[in-house]
């Protein structure tokens, strides 16, 4: 009978079997697909495996730090955690077009991971975390309907221009078995059951330009509002929840003065795959007291709202 156990053990003889002695190299990025498969490799071939960690300057409070000190320092796995910081937010400046940020976070992530993982030398591999429903999507899309709803963040290209093979070991995986196996390989259950994470980040979080303030305030108060979430034990129960900084500022009071803050969105979603997604049925008191939080806790934030609007015709990030 068919056991997870089975599939790690029969991954790690094909790992092997496919890389020999080359080196591979795995983009990280934080999220449980690409972690799994670093993992997974990492028991096949040890420090053969360097990871590649790009910092766009556009994740989650307390994101990198988690990332790095996973990997690097508990599974002790070779990783260039890149600094890119400045560049990505530079090259966001004055550019408040949803699909123009999308283009230009790709592009520039393409540049920067292939300066970085092009210093490892003996390269042969590149390892993705790619699942089976991704492997039938872009096989069902490619004949579907051409309109473009948005740009994906992906490292399509990549591979070719790099002249690099691909190792892809969760290719025949759903989503469930993909946190079965990183059960099995003793990945902490809190970062098995994180949220999905877009790869342009909070960029989409925050309609219209960025700036660094900006990111500084949405970080702040995403924090707190997935912190209310685990606090009343809902996190596990939702699919993706996170707060967004809207590009208007509207006027408040406070303890006796006049204040003129930015106002930010919360989102909260059911889904089985992201494809669509119903609004999550918070209670009132649970909205109430996180809006008293953010507006308490978060420096540049007066107003709080939560945003009803189901997938379709909504989509689930903002831009
Ligand atoms: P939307 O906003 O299209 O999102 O309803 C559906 C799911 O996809 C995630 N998402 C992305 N994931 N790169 C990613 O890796 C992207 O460019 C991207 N855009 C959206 C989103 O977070 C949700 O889970």
């Amino acid at each position: 009978d068919w056991t997870m156990g089975a599939y790690r053990d029969e991954a790690i003889r094909m790992i092997r079997e496919q890389v020999g002695d080359a080196k591979v190299i795995c983009g990280l990025s934080g999220g449980v697909d690409s972690s799994v498969a670093a993992v997974l490799i990492h028991e096949a071939i040890g420090d053969q495996l360097t990871c590649v960690f790009v910092d766009h300057g556009l994740l989650r409070e307390g994101e990198a730090e988690e990332v790095t000190g996973m990997f690097r320092d508990h599974y002790n796995i070779p990783l260039i955690h890149a600094e890119e910081q400045d560049r990505f937010l530079d090259a966001l400046e004055g550019v408040p077009d949803p699909e123009e940020k999308r283009k230009t976070i790709g592009r520039l992530f393409i540049d920067v991971f292939q300066e970085h993982a092009g210093r490892i030398e003996g390269a042969a591999f590149l390892a993705q975390g790619t699942l089976y429903p991704d492997v039938i999507e872009s096989v069902s899309f490619s004949g579907g309907p051409s309109v473009t709803i948005k740009s994906h963040h992906n490292v399509g290209g990549l591979p070719e221009k790099m002249g690099l093979k691909l190792v892809e070991p969760l290719r025949e995986l759903f989503k469930d078995e993909v946190r079965e196996l990183g059960r099995e390989l003793g990945l902490p259950e809190r970062f098995i059951g994180r949220h999905p994470f877009p790869g342009p980040g909070l960029a989409i979080r925050c309609p219209g330009e960025i700036t660094r303030d900006k990111l500084a305030i949405l970080r702040r108060a995403d924090a707190v509002y997935i912190d209310q979430i685990r606090r009343h034990g809902l996190y596990d129960e939702i699919w993706q929840a996170f707060a967004a900084l809207l590009p208007v500022r509207t006027v408040g009071v406070m303890g006796d003065g006049r204040t003129y803050d930015y106002a930010c969105a919360l989102r909260a979603v059911t889904s089985v795959d992201g494809m669509t997604a119903d609004v999550y049925p918070f209670s009132h008191d649970f909205l109430t007291e996180t809006a008293t939080r953010i507006i308490n806790e978060v420096r540049g934030i007066n107003r709080v709202t939560y945003d009803i609007t189901s997938k379709p015709p909504g989509t689930i990030e903002w831009e």
